[in-house]
């Protein structure tokens, strides 16, 4: 199995960014806990980060021509507005769990909204990093 990890804007700025509510690991952290949980599981897994919605986009479009089996995805704030990504997700066959580290129901309005829900196979937040393996998880038991 082959998974796909996208991180959106800010998600680079992780260990320095409001601490309080993402926690002082940075990202490159996270990946390393995500990235052996995979050789555990055997699993291949794949990073990818931008700030940019356009080139999260194109992520999204090649992790299906590289035959991906499936994407996790924390799309940051574009989560809360962005139709393009939504529209990229649903334009692909590859499924695609949306991933976040905070509650994000339990944060400003503004966060309890993701436009990139309805494209998802489902939405974990709220288990900081655990949030990526357990979008691995759903993905790896579909
Ligand atoms: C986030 C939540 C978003 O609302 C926010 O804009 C982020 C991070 C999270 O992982 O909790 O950048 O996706």
């Amino acid at each position: 199995m082959k998974i796909k990890i996208i991180n959106g804007p800010n998600l680079n700025l992780l260990g320095l960014r409001e601490p309080d509510v993402y926690g002082a690991e940075t990202l490159s952290d996270i990946n390393d806990y995500i990235q052996s949980f995979c050789d555990e599981a055997e699993i291949e897994v794949n990073f990818s980060r931008s700030n940019h919605e356009g080139d999260i986009i194109d992520q999204i479009h090649q992790a299906h021509f590289d035959k991906f089996d499936g994407i996790v995805i924390n799309a940051g704030a574009f989560t809360h507005y962005s139709y393009a990504i939504h529209d990229a997700i649903s334009g692909i066959p590859v499924p695609t769990v949306e991933v976040h580290l905070s509650a994000i129901h339990q944060r400003e309005e503004f966060r309890h909204k993701s436009v990139i829900a309805p494209a998802c196979i489902g939405q974990i937040s709220g288990f900081g990093k655990e949030s990526y393996i357990l979008g691995i998880l759903a993905l790896q038991n579909r």
